[in-house]
C-alpha cells in the first residue's frame, strides 16, 4: 500500500510537549491504522522566523524577494510534495499563537496567489477552556485561502487530558477526523468552495484587478481569474455564486464611488 504523507505545521512554543503535537499524533496513529501513514512535524518555534516586517515584496515583487525566502520557499515544497497537509496552534488568548500568526503573515503571497488547490487539510488547536472556534476558523479559512479543502477540524481541552471519560471521547473525535482526512486525500477531488471561500475569491479579485503593476496582476491575468467566477472550473452551488456576486458588485461599485466608510 502506498505510504502517505502529511506535513504538519505545529504553532505551539511547546513543541513536542504541546496538546496541539499530542493531538496530531493521535490523528497521525488513527490514519496509519487504516493506511501506511508518516507525519513530518515542522516545528515553527525551531523555524525561527523572524516577525515579518511588513515590506510587502512579496505581493509585489513575488515570495522570492522575501527576506526569508529560503525558509518559506523550502516550505512552500514541502507542502507541494505533500499528500496533505496540518496546521496545528493551540488558543491564546482567545485567538491563534503569534507564532502560527507570523508564519501564517508569511504566506500572505499564497493568499494572493493561492496553488494548493485539491490539496487536503485539517486544522487543530488545544486550549485550557475556549476559544477553539476563533483558532479553528482561522486557520481553516488560512488553507482555504490557499486553495486547500479543509476536510477536518478538531479542538481538544488540555485541561481535561488526565480524564479517562475525555479521552474516549477524543479519541471517537480523532478518529472521525482521520477517516475523513484519508478519504478526502483517497478520493482527490476538488471541493466546491463555500460561501466564505468565495467571497475571499471575489474580494482578491477585486484588489488584483486593482493592483496592476504588479506580480499579482500578472499571475491572476494570466489564469483568467481577474474576470472568473472562482479560480478553477469546480461546480460552485449557483445561489451561493448569485449572492457572493451581489455583494463583490457592492464592494465594487463603493471602492469606485469613494464610499468606503471607516469601520467602527
Ligand atoms: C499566553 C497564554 C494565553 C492563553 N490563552 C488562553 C485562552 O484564551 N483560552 C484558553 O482556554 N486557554 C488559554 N491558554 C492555555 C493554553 O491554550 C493551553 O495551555 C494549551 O494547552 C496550550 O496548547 P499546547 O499544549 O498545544 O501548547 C493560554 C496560555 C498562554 C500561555
Amino acid at each position: 500500500m502506498q505510504q502517505l504523507n502529511i506535513l504538519a505545521i505545529v504553532g505551539s512554543y511547546r513543541n513536542e510537549e504541546s496538546y496541539s503535537y499530542k493531538t496530531l499524533k493521535l490523528i497521525e496513529e488513527r490514519m496509519n491504522a487504516l493506511q501506511l501513514t508518516q507525519f513530518e512535524y515542522v516545528f515553527l518555534q525551531r523555524v525561527g522566523l523572524p516577525f515579518c516586517d511588513g515590506c510587502l515584496s512579496c505581493v509585489r515583487e513575488g515570495e522570492k524577494s522575501c527576506p526569508e525566502s529560503a525558509k518559506i520557499g523550502s516550505l512552500v515544497k514541502k507542502i507541494e510534495e505533500a499528500d496533505g497537509i496540518a496546521l496545528a496552534a493551540p488558543v491564546y488568548t482567545f485567538n491563534v499563537t503569534g507564532l502560527m500568526k507570523n508564519f501564517c503573515e508569511y504566506f500572505m503571497f499564497k493568499r494572493n496567489r493561492p496553488s494548493f488547490f485539491g490539496k487536503k487539510a485539517i486544522v487543530v488547536t488545544a486550549a485550557s477552556g475556549g476559544g477553539h472556534k476563533v483558532v479553528l476558523d482561522f486557520l481553516q479559512r488560512t488553507a482555504a485561502a490557499w486553495g486547500c479543502d479543509v476536510v477536518g477540524r478538531l479542538g481538544i481541552s488540555s485541561t481535561q487530558m488526565k480524564r479517562k471519560i475525555y479521552i474516549e471521547k477524543v479519541a471517537v473525535a480523532t478518529q472521525d477526523v482521520a477517516e475523513k482526512f484519508l478519504a478526502g486525500i483517497v478520493k482527490a477531488d476538488q471541493q466546491s468552495p463555500d460561501f466564505a471561500t468565495l467571497i475571499n475569491f471575489r474580494v482578491m479579485q477585486v484588489m488584483s484587478n486593482a493592483m496592476q503593476t504588479t506580480l499579482n496582476y500578472r499571475y491572476w491575468s494570466e489564469r483568467g481569474w481577474l474576470d472568473a467566477n472562482y479560480y478553477t472550473d469546480v461546480s460552485v452551488n449557483p445561489v451561493t455564486r448569485l449572492a457572493v456576486g451581489f455583494i463583490a458588485w457592492r464592494i465594487r461599485r463603493a471602492r469606485k464611488k469613494g464610499k468606503v466608510s471607516p469601520v467602527r
